[in-house]
């Protein structure tokens, strides 16, 4: 049986304590649809801690490797596939929460369905590359249903994360005006590093006054941060104007029950329709689709062009996850934490 290095999680709780190194793993076996990809490198999300952590309630067959994006070397691909081992690819396998230890990233090696695949722009390293994925394609299918954005005025909240920061730049590629939330530290980067309009420094007070007494008003609201943000979001909305929600649950907030998950999606739920009725704002729940054509392969495009880039804020080893996790669930990376996985 071929083996390899990954990181597992053996339980929920603190990383130290849930996630473990193994070197003889077993290679995962790819379905007949799927890829099998020789990891270079992933990253972390804030869904892979909040799983990890029990943040989110919800039942895991473990052991598990968690992880979602990657990038490395097609090593087998199906027969008639548009994929030949060797090709540099990226991918968010969007299986890490279905099924036990199969098709998460955390480790060499990595099976996945080949609609999620897209062949790495040239010129860009896998740790780049493993960086995109989930939190591009997020911001993507958020601002989706308000493109095209040319001469629109954009809200992006948590504009320093990772979606936030893909969705600033998804935006002005597009041409619109972008104006963003941000701490007091992250002000200089997101407008000059990522060419946000205007930054708004939540700490300092509360973030809808400037916009709210200036009579601003947003085609498109993109809410990473959720909680309290939502409603004085929409207060801000245009008519006609989008609000999508990534579901997140506010700043405030360590754990979320699953009473509080059922009231999230079914508020959220209740919204669309109202929104579809023409009886409220325009809403969407962002619930991700990793197939490459639901934006990898337009990010990729927008990378090859320059016009989106990636600030990576720290970057770990795959012996290093648990010290990757503990620096993630601090919940104030600025763009992205890699992690490389083996030179390739
Ligand atoms: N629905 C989906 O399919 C989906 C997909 C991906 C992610 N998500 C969820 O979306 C959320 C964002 O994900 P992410 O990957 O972007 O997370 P992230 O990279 O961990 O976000 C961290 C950023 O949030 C900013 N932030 C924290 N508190 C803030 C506040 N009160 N106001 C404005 N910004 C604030 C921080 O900036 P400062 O340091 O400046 O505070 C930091 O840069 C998470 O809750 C994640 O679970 C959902």
């Amino acid at each position: 049986m071929a083996t390899m290095r990954a990181v597992v999680m053996e339980k929920k709780g603190p990383a130290a304590e849930a996630l473990v190194l193994h070197t003889d793993w077993p290679v995962p076996v790819r379905k007949p649809n799927q890829v099998l990809i020789e990891a270079a490198a992933t990253c972390v999300n804030a869904g892979d801690w909040k799983v990890r952590s029990g943040f989110f309630p919800i039942p895991i067959n473990m052991p598990k490797i968690l992880g979602e994006d990657v990038a490395g070397l097609v090593a087998e691909a199906p027969e008639g596939s548009k994929f030949k081992k060797g090709d540099r690819v990226f991918a968010n396998t969007g299986q890490a929460l279905k099924s036990g230890d199969q098709g998460g990233t955390y480790g060499e090696f990595v099976a996945a369905d080949e609609d999620t695949l897209c062949l790495m722009p040239p010129g860009i390293s896998f740790l780049v590359a493993a960086a995109v994925p989930m939190a591009g394609l997020t911001a993507w299918q958020a601002l989706e249903p308000a493109m095209p954005l040319q001469g629109k005025r954009v809200l992006v909240h948590g504009g320093a994360g990772g979606v936030g920061g893909f969705a600033i730049q998804i935006a002005k590629a597009q041409g619109a005006h972008v104006t963003t939330t941000c701490s007091t530290r992250n002000v200089e980067y997101v407008t000059k590093e990522l060419g946000a309009d205007e930054a708004i420094d939540y700490t300092a007070g509360p973030w809808e006054a400037a916009p709210a007494a200036a009579g601003a008003r947003f085609d498109a609201i993109v809410d990473t941060v959720g909680g309290p943000y939502q409603a004085a979001s929409l207060r801000l909305l245009a008519p006609g104007g989008w609000f999508s929600t990534l579901g997140a649950t506010g700043p405030d907030v360590k754990r979320v029950s699953v009473l509080g998950i059922l009231g999230l999606m079914a508020g959220a739920a209740w919204r669309t329709l109202l929104g579809k009725l023409g009886l409220g704002p325009k809403f969407k729940f962002v619930m991700l689709e990793c197939q490459a054509a639901r934006g990898l392969e337009q990010l990729a495009e927008l990378m090859a062009q320059g016009k989106l880039k990636v600030h990576l804020d720290r970057v770990f080893s795959l012996e290093e996850m648990v010290a990757a996790h503990e620096y993630a669930e601090l919940g104030h990376v600025r763009g992205k934490v890699g992690i490389t996985i083996k030179k390739l």
